[in-house]
């Protein structure tokens, strides 16, 4: 199976009440505990590549790691762009297999955003690539970008049909809530359902993409903390909360903390119980264990697209 779009897969979510889960990969661990999750509960998945990821470990890497996956899996899986900063960015993507891209010019005024991405738009589709595109600025840390909570801008509802009209995105991310990280909420966590019901009456059968939603689950905080690390305050978007989004019209939810803090609290607890070792294997093999059962959780739990594929 190569590798698929988003535009099937977003359809039968829209359709079904779910939502298809969108995780960051950065290494070979990280890819196998997603896919052998997702394979396990036969769900469609999206694996998604931010500019630092592709920095890190390299495109043709990451391309290769991804059609491993596919062979072993068999699954409907998209590579998807993680907040691409520019035209230059996207194209290059496209240009070297990803199947979808997300161009975030929600730091642009609303004129620039819709021209940067229109020009994405019409560089993708004559490709059959999808285009996600973002309205409203969430809090959090990426890459190169910071956006302070007071700084944070819920999505305008009234902007929602221009931006989409004018863009032709395929997809929308917007702010309602939700952050970037393992800080999201200091006090109660509340999403803005009132927005997202808003922007789904403006934009019938539509997909919406919720960025920032990792529940920061304080089973791996409290292992990071009980090991030498320190993050007393993290917290996450309750896992209700997202399922509810996931039955409305969101089709996309992105999940990259949840995985890095499951990895790090395994590789921090096996070197701290065994002082001696020094064989990556043997702390690797747990954390990637882990990375599979946090995302066999989310699907079935949160996503509600197992047995979806
Ligand atoms: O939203 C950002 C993702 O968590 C990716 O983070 O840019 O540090 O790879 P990164
Ligand atoms: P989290 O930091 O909540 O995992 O969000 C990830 C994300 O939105 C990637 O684009
Ligand atoms: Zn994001």
């Amino acid at each position: 199976m190569p590798l698929v779009s988003t535009k099937e897969m977003f359809k039968k979510a829209y359709a079904g009440g779910y939502a298809i889960g969108a995780f960051n990969v950065n290494n070979m661990e990280i890819v196998q505990g997603i896919t052998e999750a997702a394979k396990e509960e036969k769900a469609p998945i999206i694996l998604q590549v931010s500019a630092g990821a592709r920095k890190y470990a390299n495109h043709t890497y990451l391309m290769k790691l991804v059609e491993a996956a596919i062979i072993e899996t068999n699954l409907p899986i998209c590579l998807h762009l993680d907040h691409g900063d520019s035209f230059e960015l996207c194209k290059s993507c496209i240009d070297g297999g990803f199947t979808s891209v997300m161009i975030d010019g929600s730091h642009l005024s609303f004129k620039d955003n819709i021209e940067l991405t229109r020009k994405v738009v019409e560089y993708a589709h004559p490709r059959n690539v999808m285009v996600e595109g973002e309205l409203g600025k969430l809090a959090g840390v990426e890459d190169e970008v910071k956006v302070s909570a007071e700084n944070a801008l819920y999505t305008d509802p009234s902007e929602v049909e221009e931006f989409v009209t004018k863009t032709g995105v395929d997809s929308l991310a917007i702010a309602i809530g939700t952050s970037h990280g393992a800080y999201k909420f200091k006090g109660e966590a509340k999403l803005r359902f009132d927005i997202l019901e808003e922007v789904e009456r403006r934009l019938p059968s539509f997909p919406i993409v919720l960025h920032g939603s990792s529940s920061v689950m304080p089973e791996y905080v409290e292992i990071i903390n009980k090991f030498g690390g320190q993050m007393s305050g993290a917290k996450g978007v309750p896992e209700e909360l997202l399922r509810k989004a996931a039955a409305k019209a969101v089709c996309k939810i992105n999940i990259d903390s949840d995985l890095r803090l499951a990895m790090t609290a395994m590789i921090r607890k096996n070197l701290a119980e065994d002082p001696a070792n020094f064989d990556p294997r043997k702390y690797l093999t747990p954390a990637r264990e882990a990375i599979k059962q946090v995302v066999r959780h989310k699907l079935v739990h949160v996503l509600g697209c197992n047995g979806k594929a």
